[in-house]
């Protein structure tokens, strides 16, 4: 293929050399000469390993020039792989002028093109900033729309520096967010021998996708580093420790607690979390801001719960789930029990069902917790999902109660769902009644 990579920094230079290096025609663009003049020399304007070597023989074979001509690089190419810097604004937000700059000049370039032109952006640019600045500037310098007179897919990168090459040939997923087949495919014909999982998914959802995985990498190596240093004063070998954290992949590395639900709750995530952050605190006079805020968000969760069934706007609800997860009848702080108490405490008419809740069963420490949260509770609980329903204007779906197809029923009719533990995710209907705390 013939391509053209607008920006040769990190991420565009290990691009344009690994696009060369597999037989496409390369002709790398940036506006800094400097970068230009030393790619048509045969040199790198990075340090990364191996990179040197490569780009001598793609510029040798002629297979990669450099140019600061954005429109003579869309002449002579078919598709346009951007890697232009969106880096920090002062304030934090994301300075995307760069972007938008080169969305003007390709959008210009491909004005009077006579075949299908592709642009492809690798930027990490905030969720919407494609379809709300860079696809309208295209659209309007082309003179033509996305996804029919050209190509459009936010492709998000994933190299790491000092082992970019081998990420561009082993990445851990191909992310391809697009409005149509054809760009999609276009795109693909660049990876055609890469035996890599493919994500297909939308422009915002490969926008958002970027952003979740550096946040997550970052509250890994902030979450090793605050136990590095909890190990370290109790005189503990960290290293060791998270190495056998991590052998646990069923629950520790895994899927496991990450799709998006309610709060956490129960007898020992917040008793353990408390003391954790206590004893860092106090006894070992320790900073731990990333354990100190995870009970701080998750109160903010619970609350979330609250908003929606304020949103929903009815005052006859019914909770389906108590106990801090479902098949179980431990209710120690459990967030349905503090949603209940909230609920109750703004007013709210409110029934609650529960199967595994029996209160003439319930015992101990489990049996005071929740006579002191709900003193009277015995007049909310309901034995039968009907009674519930019989009630409730607004449902709130606390967890997986085998009651689904019951309330599936419902949102065709004058009541609304809120599904706090995504029981009807995958049969959402275009009702307005349907509210997902995270989805
Ligand atoms: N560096 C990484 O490891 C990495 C990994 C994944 C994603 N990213 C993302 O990729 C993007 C690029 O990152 P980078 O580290 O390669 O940036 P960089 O700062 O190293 O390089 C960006 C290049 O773009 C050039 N440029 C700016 N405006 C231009 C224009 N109008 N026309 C042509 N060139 C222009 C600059 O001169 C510079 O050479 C960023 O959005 C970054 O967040 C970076």
């Amino acid at each position: 293929m013939k391509i053209a990579v607008f920006g040769l920094g990190y991420v565009g230079t290990v691009s344009a050399a690994c696009l060369a290096r597999d037989g496409n025609e390369v002709i790398g663009v940036d506006i800094n000469p400097q970068k230009t003049e030393m790619i048509n020399a045969g040199h790198t304007p990075i340090i990364e390993p191996r990179l040197g070597e490569m780009i001598d023989a793609a510029v040798k074979s002629s297979r990669l020039t450099a140019t600061q001509n954005a429109e003579e690089a869309v002449a002579a190419t078919d598709m346009a792989v951007v890697c232009v810097s969106t880096p920090s604004q002062p304030n934090g937000n994301l300075d995307d002028r760069h972007l938008a700059k080169v969305a003007e000049e390709i959008g210009a370039s491909m004005r009077g093109l006579n075949r299908r032109y592709t642009v492809v952006v690798r930027s990490t640019a905030l969720p919407g900033t494609m379809r709300e600045k860079i696809i309208p500037l295209l659209e309007e310098h082309a003179g033509g729309r996305a996804g029919e007179d050209f190509g459009v897919c936010y492709h998000p990168e994933f190299l790491r520096e000092g082992s970019a090459i081998d990420d561009y040939d082993q990445p851990p997923k191909i992310v391809i967010g697009s409005e149509d087949d054809a760009s999609r495919d276009a795109l693909e014909r660049v990876y055609v021998n890469q035996d890599v999982q493919r994500i297909y998914t939308t422009i915002e959802e490969a926008e958002l996708l970027k952003y979740i995985d550096n946040c997550w990498h970052a509250l890994k190596v902030a979450f090793g580093n605050e136990f590095g240093r909890i190990c370290h004063k109790l005189g503990v070998d960290g290293r060791r420790v998270m190495s056998m954290f991590v052998q646990d992949t069923k629950l520790n590395i895994s899927p496991k607690y990450l799709q998006p639900g309610y709060a956490f709750g129960g007898s020992c995530l917040p008793k353990d979390l408390r003391a954790m952050t206590y004893l860092g605190r106090n006894r070992l006079d320790l900073s731990l801001p990333v354990l100190d805020s995870i009970m701080a968000s998750n109160a903010v969760h619970i609350e979330a719960g609250l908003d929606l069934v304020r949103e929903a706007g009815h005052r006859e609800v019914g909770l389906v789930g108590l106990s801090f997860k479902p098949e179980t009848d431990d209710l120690r702080e459990s967030p349905l029990v503090t949603l209940a108490e909230r609920l109750i405490g703004k007013g709210y008419q409110l029934r609650i069902y529960d199967p595994s809740v029996s209160l003439a069963k319930l015992m101990g420490g489990n049996k005071s917790y929740i006579e002191q949260a709900i003193p009277h509770i015995a007049e909310l609980l309901v034995p039968k999902v009907d009674d519930l329903l019989a009630h409730a204007k607004t449902v709130v779906i606390g967890h997986r109660a085998d009651v689904a197809e019951k309330l599936a029923v419902l949102q065709s009719e004058d009541h609304a769902i809120v599904d706090l533990a995504g029981l009807l995710w995958d049969r959402q209907t275009d009702n307005q009644g349907y509210l997902g705390i995270g989805w």
